[in-house]
């Protein structure tokens, strides 16, 4: 197995000696425009192998030749939100980027699967899946199992325990306007709305919404990675291994939840295809009126990104 991970941030890096430390694949290469770094970051995953024994082997690169061939990419490459800043301030500037990565991923890996992280995320994986003209179940975006993790930790909390057990469900785009939806979010199969009074799951539902700005805010320079890169791999992980987990996965939407010609998160099964199938679930009026508010604030961006000539 070979995995590119593009763009060596914090994102990228830590995607990249996760899916080394979880031997994902034996053969994982780090690319960047920066000279230097992603061959930095390599030469201290590998060193680091001595100590943990893994066996994957990191190569850091600033030529696209050297992820031809690769059977899947993350794509992490783009500028990160200051704070004040909202995820789609960056449509401009990730979106040049993903046209020039879209460029040698379609050159020289035509088979391989794509798991894009750049923000604004919903944006940039459709532009990712327009320039490729992959199959569009073969391009996908992480956004609902980080934003998921994000309401799970504040279950959590909130039960004093229990993380492990905990398993949420937030649909929707990776922005404000994200729907987490508590009556599929569970503690080992028990619904947290039969655990916790309505007014804390409201506060836990804003707390995820604005869960990347609140950690922007703390950090001043960045944004959060632990949590993206962790997400980022458990996706790359069950389409490589062909796991076929269920997870809130950003997919294109051909009439799902009443929406066409959009990729927006939806639950998914991820398979060796990527999306081997969308779970078109049952949501209340509240719970469709806001998927769809939040498709209209996806859309805003791809208007931006039209615009501009990126698309
Ligand atoms: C986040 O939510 C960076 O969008 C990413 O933290």
């Amino acid at each position: 197995m070979k995995v590119t991970v593009v763009g060596a941030g914090f994102v990228g890096m830590t995607c990249a000696q996760r899916l080394a430390e979880q031997e994902v694949a034996e053969n994982i290469v780090l690319i960047d425009v920066l000279e230097g770094r992603p061959q930095g970051i390599a030469l201290d995953i590998n060193q680091a192998a001595a100590v943990e024994g893994y066996q994957a082997l990191v190569t850091g690169t600033n030529d696209p030749k050297d992820t031809y061939g690769s059977d899947l990419f993350i794509m992490t490459a783009g500028l990160p939100r200051k704070p004040g800043m909202d995820r789609s301030d960056l449509v401009e500037v990730n979106g040049k980027i993903i046209n020039a990565v879209a460029a040698y991923i379609q050159e020289g890996s035509p088979e391989a699967r794509v798991i894009v992280v750049s923000n604004p995320l919903d944006t940039m994986v459709y532009l990712m899946a327009e320039k490729l003209g992959f199959p569009k179940g073969r391009v996908v975006g992480m956004a609902g199992v980080l934003d998921s993790a994000r309401m799970a930790f504040f279950i959590a909390e909130k039960n004093r325990g229990g993380i492990a057990d905990t398993r949420c469900m937030v649909l929707g785009g990776h922005g404000d306007s994200m729907v987490p939806v508590p009556q599929f979010s569970t503690v080992d199969g028990v619904s947290i709305q039969a655990l916790l009074p309505d007014s804390e799951i409201d506060e836990i539902n804003t707390r995820t919404q604005h869960g990347g700005a609140e950690i922007v805010n703390l950090l001043k320079t960045g944004s959060a990675f632990y949590a993206p890169s962790a997400a980022a791999v458990a996706m790359a992980k069950s389409i490589l291994r062909d796991e076929n987990r269920l997870l809130p996965t950003a997919a294109f939407l051909d009439g799902q939840y009443g929406l066409k010609d959009i990729y927006m998160g939806v639950p998914c099964v991820l398979g060796k295809n990527g999306v081997e199938r969308i779970v078109d679930l049952e949501l209340d009026d509240a719970g469709r009126q806001s998927l769809h508010a939040s498709a209209d604030a996806i859309r805003a961006d791809l208007d931006t990104l039209r615009e501009k000539g990126l698309m």
